[in-house]
């Protein structure tokens, strides 16, 4: 699965992940429920990337937000929309998120949260999925929610095993995933840190994960998908990763100028991708990208 990923898991983006390597399911970005409407909990952005899904490839929506009422009717408008799948997100580390009970937050009350699964389970006529952390500062809290969520019926966990207050410090403690895995019965989708082909094989293998969800491993090289099937090379030669990663931002870049307004708001877009990029081979080339101070400037760069 292709991760939620906030500013990058655009319907553009996911386009391009569907036209190449297909993975099997990817989410959109969270999409914020605005508790206070009287109306629409869901913003013109939001509805408009539910509504671009092109019925071939399910629409996976993430939720983000607090109270019972406001995410049932955002995950009820979703469906409206063409959402085929609602995923909940209980893990989001950062801001706001956490100060009120909304993403990771969710895990600092979890005596409320009954109220809310369960009614939102039952609005949810497809499937539904909850992406979690291991727990918001204990790493064994997850083990305590598990009854809860197999009871209401939810189709699938996504577990990211850092706590919340770790944001993204340390490494994922896939330990912990094993535990959740050998404790329930749903299956587990594991997620973090996975960034090779070889780190894929180990964390299915010690886990017993049923499958795994790619984030910034995948945005920085998509074709992980291909090479952790097997279908693309484990460990391409440096001038493939920059003929690779090259091709990638250019398509991007093109589906970029059809949904995002003008040049700077579209070299924003492409730099966010960017920054995801670690590989050492590729420093040169990723110096040159982020310095670049125009679209077809960072273009040139790309095509040299
Ligand atoms: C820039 C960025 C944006 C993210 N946005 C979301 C999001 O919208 N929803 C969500 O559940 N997780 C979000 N995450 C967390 C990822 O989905 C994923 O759980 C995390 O990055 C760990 O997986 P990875 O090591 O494969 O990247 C985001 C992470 C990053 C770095």
């Amino acid at each position: 699965m292709l991760a939620p990923m906030q500013g990058l898991t655009n319907r553009a983006v996911r386009d391009y992940f569907i036209k190449t390597v297909q993975p099997d399911t990817l989410f959109t970005e969270f999409m914020q429920v605005n508790a206070a409407a009287e109306k629409r909990r869901l913003t013109p952005v939001d509805r408009r990337d539910i509504a671009s899904g092109s019925g071939e490839f399910p629409v996976v929506v993430q939720l983000v937000g607090h109270g019972r009422e406001p995410l049932v009717a955002a995950a009820i408008e979703a469906q409206e929309l063409g959402a085929r799948h609602i995923n909940l997100n209980m893990g989001c580390p950062y801001g706001r998120m956490t100060s009120g009970l909304t993403g990771g937050g969710m895990l600092k009350r979890p005596e409320l949260l009954p109220d809310i699964i369960g009614p939102l389970r039952d609005a949810v006529k497809c499937s539904f999925s909850i992406k979690i952390r291991a727990g918001y500062d204990d790493p064994q809290q997850i083990l305590s929610l598990l009854p809860l969520f197999e009871s209401a019926g939810v189709d699938f966990i996504a577990l990211h095993p850092r706590t919340v207050v770790q944001e993204y410090k340390g490494v994922a403690d896939h330990s912990v995933t094993a535990e959740v895995v050998r404790n329930c019965k749903m299956p587990i989708i594991a997620n973090g840190d996975i960034r090779t082909a070889e780190d894929a094989e180990r964390v299915l293998k010690e886990t017993g994960a049923t499958g795994l969800m790619l984030g910034r491993g995948a945005i920085a090289d998509p074709l992980l998908f291909a090479r952790i099937r097997g279908k693309a090379e484990k460990s391409p030669s440096v001038e493939t990763m920059v003929s690779e990663a090259s091709s990638y931002l250019l398509a991007i870049s093109e589906r970029y100028r059809e949904i995002f307004c003008g040049d700077m708001q579209v070299l924003g877009k492409l730099k966010a991708i960017v920054s995801q990029m670690d590989e050492d081979v590729l420093v040169r080339i990723i110096k040159e990208l982020k310095r670049a101070k125009s679209l077809a400037a960072f273009e040139a760069a790309l095509s040299r």
